[in-house]
Formats: C-alpha cells, structure tokens, sequence
C-alpha cells in the first residue's frame, strides 16, 4: 500500500465540493458523488451547485416518496424500487444515494413527513431495510438518515430532541437499528438536531457506543450537510465525513493534530473507513454503462403507486361504473403533487396526470375545473371556483381532486395545521350542495382532517405517489388495481388528539418527548381515542375473512399462522397486520404494537395459509432497570387483523421470557421481596426481629410499596439482619434455586 500524507487523509473525511468526496491521489481514489435521495436520483445538472441546485437536477424516476411506498405494506416492492434506484444512481454516476430517511412520523405537522415511512418503527424498519437492500444490490452505497430523533424542521438545526432512555431506543432508534444490523448499509447519516443535549454530529453515545458498539455498523457515518459544528469533536464521537467541504473545519483537524488534541489513529479510523466505502463505490461506477430504463423504471413507479394508493371511505360508488357521466374538479388532477419539496426533489424523466388517465380508461372527455390554484398566495378567482361548481352540477359522479400545495409541507419548515385549504374546503362544501355523488381524492405529505368524509360517497388517500401517480390513481378509480394501500399512520379527528400534540415543536430550550412511547396509535389506543381513520385501515373492493389463527412460542420468539381467504367477487391483496401487547406488562405499554405483517393476493374465493415470524428482537423492550433488551415474561396478547382497530382473531401465548434475574436489595418493595417465596418464608420469623416487632396485615397493606430499607428505618433497628438474610436467598438464588427474583 502506498505511503497516504496525513493531509489526504485528513482531506478524505471532508468534502472536496457539494456533492462530491475528496480524491486521494496517491491511492488512485477518484472523488465519489454523494447525492439524494430516497425515492429518486436527484444529480445536480452541472452547472447547479448548492442550495441553489435543488430543482436542477438531471432527469431521474420519481418513485413514490416514502409516505406513498409505505403504504403498500410490501417488502418486495421496495426492494425492486430500491434496485431500480441503484441501478440509476450506477447510471448516473453517483456512488452513495443519500436515503432512506426513517425518521418516525411523531406529528403530522412534521414539514418532511413525506420523505418518512411511518409513526411505527416496525415498519419503517421493514421497508427501510427492503430499500437498503435492492439498493445497495446494485453495488452503489445508501445512507440511513437522519440520525437521530430529528422529527420536526422548526429549528431542525439547534434543537435538542429531549427523550427519554426507552423512548429513544424502542421508537426512534429503532427503526435504524433494524436497518443497521439486517441491511448493513454503507453509510448513517447523522441528523443536525441535538439529541439529549449533544448535536447528533459529536454524539459519541449515538455514534459509536449505540451505532457502532452496539449495533456493530462497519460502514462510514457522514454529517448532515452542515451538521458538523466541531470537527475534532465530531471525529472523536464518531463521524467520518464532513459533508459539503468545509475547509476552515479541514485545518482546525490538522491544528488539532499537530497541538495533540485529537490522536492520529482516531484520524486514521475515519479515514479507513472512507476510503473502504467510497473504494466499493468507486470501482461499481467505473464499471458503468451509463444507461438506465426509465420506461421500465416508470412501469414500475406506476406499480408501486397504484399499491400505495388507500381507499379510506366507500359506500360502493367506486369502482367507477363503466359509461357514468363524470366531471373531474380541482387543480391537483392537472398538475400533479408528486413529490415533497427540499433536497429530495426530483427532476422526473416524465410527469402523467389523472386527469388524462381519468379521461382515457372512462372513454370521454369529461369536463374538468382546476377550481382552486395550488399556490394558496394566489387564490384562483370566483369564475374558476364558479365554474368547478357548474361542471359538477352536470355531471353523475363528480371527481373532486383536493391537497397541500408544495408550499405548505416542506423540508425546513413544519405545517401549522392540519386542514386542508379553506379555499378548497370551500368548493368542496359548494359542491356538495349542487350533487353529493363526490369522490374525494386528497394529495398530501402527511395526514390532513378530513371533516367532509361522511358526507361524499368516497375517499380517495393519493398521498405524493411519484411521477406515475395520476394514472396509479385512476387505475383504482376505475378498479383495474383493486385499491390495497393500508395507512401507516393514524387520520385523527382533530389535531389535539395527536398525542405529541403539546410537545410540538418545543420551544428554544428544546422539544421535549413528552408523549414518551404513546406516539400515533400508541396514543390514541391508550386513551381509547376515537380516530378518523385508524392505523393500518384500508378498503378494498374485495372482501377478506381471517381464520384458524394459531401462535407458538419458538427459539427465536413467535410463529403466527393464519388462513386468509377472499371472500368477495374481485381478485385483490389483502395486508394482515400483527399486532402484540402484554396486559400484565410490570413496565408501561401501549396497548398493541405492530409487530409483523404480510400480505397476499387471492383470487375471488381463493384461500392460503400464511405464516408470520415475530423476532425476539422485536418483542423486546429496552429495561432501563437492566440497561439493555428483555422479552418480559408473561401472556401476551396476539391480535391479528386488517386494521389496528379491525382485529378479527386474537389469542394468548405465553412467554419464558428472558429477563435477567435482578436480585433482591434492601432498596427492593416489601411486595416485591414478598412476591419472592424464599423471602416470604423468611418473613414471619424476619419482620419481628429486624422490624422491632411484629406487623399486621394493614401495615404489611400499607408499607407494600415501601423499599426493606425504609421499613428498617421506621423500626428503628440496624439494617444488618435483614441485609444477612437477603444475600443468603441470592446466594442460593444464583446457585440455582427455581424462584429467581424479577423485582
Ligand atoms: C438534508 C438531507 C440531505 C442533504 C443533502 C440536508 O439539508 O437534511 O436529507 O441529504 O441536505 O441535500
């Protein structure tokens, strides 16, 4: 191996430019472009750089975002858009797709939820890894980003995300640590946001002992372009590549270097582990041909829309009848809202709209009124809304196209409420009073209040599907893709009932988590909340009945088998959704969580089997008492269904569990030591004397919660008898004996 100058090496954990690493010369390292994002290539055209780049990009496929891909619920799905994105990112010359971003979805108001699968970290981690995977199959590196807690943009780059231990590791470090240790990604983006008090760039918990030690990530991390406030720190918490170049940071690691501030060889590591990573990389691209298929590429775009796509609410107008006399209304048919604003914006290789579609499979040029502008700065005058009014009063069944303008939801900015424009709400209710055949299609981020729902025949959820939504959207419309998109996040009835509701933002001093684990479903499921929609609900133009359900325990935590069968006159897919709780829980717990899901597709009258493995992994929760992942002994409650809040067949199994025996100590409860027979035993002839004299029943009743030591206290008496006893039932406890204390 070639001698490499320090100076390279300090080089090669900063950036050469925007978007591309340093080249190392002596080693022939070319520089590697690093570019976004998670649902297309987005490669700034030449002669955009910077801030100013985005929206300037070469042509590239524009999937689904991550709000739409997640709704398909489909493993393989993903996987096949995320080969299809590293087959363009090989093509397009860029060895590190900056993407999947797995932050949880904590508020609907987060202006970045789009690029978000979830408020679930099962199955964003699903997903997450499915991307990851089809990827990085390709030879080309993803980044697994924002790490960590970075779930809102209101002063996304100061603030402290406050959370506390289990909080943190069993909803929003968890969907990365799946990501992390089942899909090996090349390289973890770190988020701008402080975590706990420390920006996550120069957080050595996150960073090396969470990612790293515990995790066992063997690729690099890189900042957040611009998250690196102190390089030294950052190299010595554990962050590799300082992105975009930054050379005043390059020369405080030299001074560093040269004063002894920061050892070589923790120079040396960072730099091993770029270069390892951009080599990989590098020699993929070297190798490429240049070219992808966007025509496949866009088939494919359209397949994962039409998945995506979630039929909230129907009373049987849709699947459109062949021949009705239709009127489409609402900007959003014309001009689709695709894709979220920020740095994920992709310039796509082509853009179709509903409307054409709308018009092609109904054979008519049915009329259509943009009725409102998408830019709300602008409001369309009163002929345009008049006029959507008056098409609509003709028509059978009146298409009303309804959602956020690109403006409204964004990353670097949070929305401030969850209605739909006033404007648009305002000619929906015009409408309604003219013809109330109305199917409501709604394009958005994120979940919007939908107070119309009850009163329109149907809901249409067409979130941001990418280049190919409009005709994924018709394609439902119309029954040719029977709809089997499932939300994977709740729709609530008014925003207050968000549980993060009045923790979000935070303020200056910080955003506090102060919902802790009751985050979307978790929340409202624990206060019995009425919701709009629940979690995981979806229609279908089909119907599906769930049978035979049976849950056993195995080596490696729970098989879950089913038999699903298709109960209705169309073919369709059907998403079955697991969902665990343990209603005896000695820790705090939402009432259910997901923690698995499958889906299949029947044909009518067509029945399978099949079969969901729940990992330990998943069933654990972090023992802030242990420090560490227990399965909590006890009986668990199985509960499987089409919905969060449509569960048709539940059982109980009960689990070993494998929590650590925690011993007793005289900081243990008098019920927690007496739930201990070995102590119970002792307790008659032990209370007396170590208590100064005996205790009846209403005392026992009201000091059950009062640690030994405090009881020792009350009598008066030394401590040393009763701590003699306690070692002596660990003692033979550790030699075996059955009765294990979990206090
Ligand atoms: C975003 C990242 C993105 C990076 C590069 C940042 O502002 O937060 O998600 O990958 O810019 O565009």
């Amino acid at each position: 191996m070639p001698d490499v100058p320090i100076e390279a090496k300090v080089a090669l954990t900063g950036g050469a430019d925007f978007w591309h690493s340093q080249a190392v010369e002596a080693i022939g390292l070319p520089q590697v472009m690093l570019t976004d994002g998670p649902h297309g290539v987005r490669k700034a055209a030449a002669h955009a750089d910077g801030l100013s780049g985005i929206g300037q990009a070469v042509p590239a496929t524009c999937f689904p975002p991550a709000v739409g891909l997640s709704a398909t619920w489909d493993r393989d799905l993903v996987r096949q858009v995320g080969v299809a994105l590293g087959e363009e990112s090989v093509a397009l010359g860029v060895g590190v797709l900056l993407g999947p971003g797995v932050n949880l979805k904590r508020s609907p108001l987060c202006g970045r939820n789009f690029e978000y699968f979830s408020e679930d970290p099962f199955i964003t981690g699903e997903l997450a890894a499915a991307l990851v995977t089809g990827i990085q199959s390709e030879g080309v590196g993803a980044s697994v980003k924002h790490f960590a807690a970075n779930n809102q943009e209101t002063d996304r780059m100061r603030r402290d995300s406050q959370i506390d231990q289990r909080t943190l590791r069993e909803l929003y470090l968890r969907a990365f640590q799946k990501v992390v240790t089942e899909a090996r990604p090349w390289t973890v983006m770190c988020s701008y946001n402080q975590v706990n008090g420390t920006h996550a760039a120069e957080n050595h918990f996150l960073l090396t002992e969470v990612l790293r030690d515990e995790w066992g990530h063997d690729g690099l991390v890189v900042s957040d372009w611009g998250a690196t406030h102190d390089r030294v720190a950052a190299l010595k918490a554990g962050l590799d590549l300082e992105m975009p170049a930054n050379p005043a940071h390059q020369a405080a690691v030299l001074k560093a270097l040269a004063n002894g501030d920061i050892d070589q060889a923790t120079v040396e590591q960072a730099y091993g582990r770029v270069e390892k990573v951009l080599r990989r990389a590098a020699d993929r691209l070297a190798a490429s041909t240049g070219k992808f298929d966007a025509a496949a590429h866009h088939a494919l775009a359209r397949r994962a829309a039409a998945q995506a796509v979630v039929l909230l609410a129907n009373d049987g107008v849709l699947p459109l009848a062949a021949g009705a006399k239709l009127a489409v209304v609402g900007e959003f048919a014309r001009t689709p809202r695709y894709q979220g604003a920020g740095s994920s914006r992709v310039n796509p290789t082509r853009l179709d709209n509903a409307l054409d579609a709308i018009r092609a499979l109904a054979g008519q040029d049915a009329p259509f009124a943009a009725g409102f502008t998408t830019d709300p700065a602008s409001p369309a005058g009163p002929d345009a809304h008049d006029q959507a009014v008056a098409i609509a009063e003709q028509a059978e069944v009146v298409l009303v196209f309804l959602g956020l303008g690109e403006n409204q939801e964004s990353e670097g900015y949070d929305r401030d409420t969850m209605d739909l424009p006033a404007e648009q709400l305002a000619l929906l209710e015009d409408i309604l009073a003219v013809n109330r055949n109305v199917v409501v299609i709604v394009s958005n981020g994120s979940s919007v209040l939908l107070p119309f729902a009850s009163r329109v025949r149907a809901v249409v959820e067409g979130w941001l599907l990418g280049q190919a939504g409009g005709p994924a959207l018709a394609d439902v419309l119309f029954g040719l893709v029977n709809p089997s998109g499932k939300l994977t996040e709740t729709i609530p009835k008014r925003a207050q009932d968000v549980p993060s509701y009045p923790h979000f933002p935070g303020d200056r001093s910080g955003v506090r988590y102060g919902e802790g684990l009751f985050v979307g479903y978790r929340g409202y499921d624990a206060r019995q909340l009425e919701v709009a929609y629940p979690f995981g609900h979806g229609l279908s133009y089909t119907s599906f009945d769930y049978s035979d359900l049976a849950v056993a325990p195995t080596a490696t935590g729970l098989r879950v088998e089913l038999t699903v069968t298709n109960t209705g006159a169309r073919a369709g897919r059907e998403v079955v959704q697991v969902y665990v709780g343990l209603p005896a829980s000695k820790v705090v717990r939402a009432p259910r969580e997901l923690k698995g899901f499958a889906s299949l597709t029947l044909e009518p009258g067509g029945s399978a089997r099949t079969v969901i493995e729940i990992a330990n992994q998943d069933l654990a929760h972090w023992s802030v008492l242990d420090q560490g992942w227990a399965v909590e002994g006890g009986d668990y409650l199985v509960e499987v269904g089409a919905s969060s809040r449509d569960l048709r067949l539940s059982t109980t199994v009960t689990l070993a569990g494998d929590e650590p025996p925690r011993p007793l100590t005289l900081q243990s409860t008098l019920s927690e030591a007496l739930a201990v027979p070995a102590f119970a035993n002792l307790w008659e002839q032990m209370a007396g004397p170590a208590l100064g004299g005996p205790v009846d029943a209403e005392v026992a009743r009201m000091m059950a919660d009062a640690p030994l030591s405090a009881l020792v206290a009350f009598s008066g008496q030394p401590a040393d008898q009763l701590q003699a006893a306690i070692d002596r039932i660990n003692a033979n406890l550790a030699n075996g004996a059955k009765d294990c204390p979990r206090v």
